[in-house]
């Protein structure tokens, strides 16, 4: 899941391990190094977290001034020491991220010819490949440009030559590899951020490249194995310090920034003296001129999506289809030339999102994207880019990147309602004005922090929990029951109320908590009758409401959370904070791995 390779003066294996504790976010479950010293290649790998290959390396160091490093998330293979990276083959070795579709085929035919694997991967071939055109009598950079074009799928590789101390190779389709200029030193890194400590000038390979790396120069190739030049830039991330402070987890710092991170990132969107929306960029579409907007996305991100769609179509009067990426790209919808085509994604570097953005772009869509890594392939593959200022989020579960994004979402529907005129003027500045006051409500929400916390104790005894919720509350219900399940490990389903009665309702009984996500709005009345369903089941319930809402329930045997009286409109992203601090204590209190949870990625570059 993440790659380094260093170019250095010294011993590299430190710096490697620390570059990739930069990477630990991205989740991981085996991890591993390989440098060179004395011609030799040498090798440490161990399973689980980093400081397990950390003591190996004290046990067993390893000398060497050039070396790769990984942290692998299993797609083929366990997560044990054989399968981890660096993979080796005579004089090879590799790490890889990504997936060689077709490495089946290529191990038949390398073990035809004699090779033997020791490993399930499918990173191993690539090595054997590599080396059975060393023994052809080619050189390295030979070597790899004759088998680049023979793999199949979407990965990033950093290679490693035995004998060669002065030369690194990296690839890049489909996942994303940067360069790390030095002084007398070369870097490879997953992202800039992995490489923050060494140098911020970076070189971001595009589809297709690879790179043959000396600590003196940088010589890129295409996929035509043609020499071209690829700019470099400065990148913002080193300026990120990137610790937990006096929080627990960087998920419970990064809860509590939402603040100010919304507040940044809406002064991005909203021009809050004359209460307009104001974009500085010119956009590539003209949103009166939609017949529908398809939205895709992947997790969090969906679901901010799915809350986008009620904002989209009631403010400005566009369909939306939305669909989890992994669906969207083999449903081959119908596209009109000209739509707009909208991918949201923290990182920007999700592989079913970019591949759905690829075959918009193939259907003549416009492409725009709301990532929050600017530097991102996602990013960079758009047509119209913006921005959520959140930061780097380190917590595997997203809870501030999913709150920036619900608010570029409704400041870009805000916008679409003015461009088609289905909102007034004074509408846009009833509408502004809620989003102005959005840092003061989510502020008041993480108040109720500790209230939360209590709550959690019972939640954290059970095993399987159902999230309920009307209208923007829907989703919302869906992403509460996603975070509970991503990071205490209990089972939870976020169910539409209304279709309660359509087969959830026979699951209900005193053991199975129901959370039920309701403000005071149009649509409470109908939502209080399913509570009463569920109460007249002994079902437990745990009511998110406003201070109205609380008034008006008469259910006896209930435990309410009460939030501050909202506008509708924001009610979404004001209400995302008690379902994320209800998942987050309750993972918290059962003690498991909250950032970095077992089994789940940060960024997903395989399909
Ligand atoms: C992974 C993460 C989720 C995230 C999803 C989409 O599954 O664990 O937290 O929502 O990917 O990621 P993206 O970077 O595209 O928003």
């Amino acid at each position: 899941c993440g790659i380094v390779g260093i170019l250095g003066k010294s011993s590299v294996a430190p710096q490697l391990v620390d570059a990739l504790k930069r990477l630990e976010y991205r989740g991981y479950d085996s991890a591993g190094v390989a440098t060179i010293h004395q011609g030799h290649l040498g090798r440490r790998r161990a399973a689980g977290k980093l400081r397990n290959l950390e003591t190996l390396l004290g046990e067993n160091p390893l000398s060497g001034n050039i070396g790769i490093g990984h942290t692998r998330w299993a797609t083929h293979g366990v997560p044990n020491e054989t399968n981890a990276h660096p993979h080796q083959a005579g004089n090879v070795a590799a790490v890889h991220n990504g997936i060689i579709e077709n490495f089946r085929e290529l191990r038949d035919e390398l073990t035809a010819k004699g090779h033997t694997f020791e490993s399930e991967t499918d990173t191993e071939t690539v090595v054997h490949l590599i080396q059975s055109e060393l023994n052809n009598g080619n050189t390295p950079i030979d070597a790899v440009s004759a088998i680049l074009g023979r793999l199949e799928g979407a990965f990033s590789l950093a290679i490693i030559f035995g004998g060669e101390e002065d030369l690194m190779i990296g690839a890049r389709r489909g996942s994303p590899l940067a360069i790390g200029h030095g002084e007398g030193e070369m870097f490879l890194g997953s992202d800039a951020f992995a490489l923050a400590p060494f140098t911020d000038e970076i070189t971001y390979l595009e589809e297709g490249d690879w790179v043959v790396l000396s600590r003196s120069s940088i010589t890129i190739f295409n996929e035509n194995n043609e020499q071209v030049d690829r700019s470099s830039t400065m990148a913002q991330a080193s300026a990120y310090v990137v610790e937990k402070g006096n929080y627990k987890h960087f998920m419970e710092k990064e809860m509590h920034e939402q603040p100010e991170v919304i507040q940044h990132t809406l002064a991005h969107y909203v021009d809050f003296a004359s209460g307009k929306i104001r974009f500085k960029e010119k956009l590539p579409f003209d949103f009166a001129d939609l017949n529908r907007i398809a939205m895709s996305a992947c997790g969090t991100a969906y679901y901010a999506g799915v809350v986008a769609k009620y904002w989209f179509e009631k403010l400005a009067r566009i369909p939306v289809e939305i669909d989890v990426a992994s669906e969207f790209r083999y449903r081959e919808m119908p596209m009109e030339k000209g739509g707009l085509a909208l991918f949201i994604s923290q990182s920007g570097e999700t592989a079913d999102t970019l591949a759905c953005l690829r075959y918009c772009r193939a259907q003549g869509q416009h492409i725009a994207s709301i990532v929050n890594v600017t530097e991102s392939t996602i990013a960079r593959e758009s047509d119209a880019i913006f921005p959520t200022l959140a930061g780097p989020e380190i917590g595997v579960a997203s809870t501030k990147a999913f709150t920036c994004q619900l608010s570029v979402l409704l400041a870009l529907a805000i916008m679409a309602g003015r461009a088609r005129g289905t909102i007034t003027e004074q509408e846009e500045q009833s509408y502004t004005q809620a989003l102005s006051e959005l840092p003061k409500f989510i502020r008041q929400a993480l108040k109720g922090s500790d209230d939360i916390a209590a709550l959690a104790h019972d939640l954290s005894k059970v095993k399987h929990v159902l999230y309920l919720g009307r209208g923007t509350n829907f989703p919302l219900a869906m992403e509460g029951a996603l975070k509970l399940k991503e990071i205490s490990y209990i089972h939870a389903e976020g169910y539409a109320a209304g279709e309660l009665k359509h087969g959830p309702i026979a699951l209900i009984d005193e053991t199975m908590p129901v959370v039920v996500i309701a403000p005071d709005d149009p649509s409470y009345e109908k939502t209080v009758s399913n509570m009463q369903e569920v109460a007249a089941r002994d079902g437990k319930i745990i009511l998110i409401t406003d201070q109205s809402g609380a008034d008006k329930n008469a259910l006896e045997d209930c435990q309410t959370i009460v939030m501050p009286t909202v506008p509708d409109i924001i009610a979404p992203i004001v209400f995302a904070l008690p379902v994320q601090l209800l998942a987050y204590h309750t993972a918290n209190l059962m003690g498991t791995d909250v950032d970095q949870p077992r089994n789940l990625a940060k960024s997903v570059t395989v399909e």
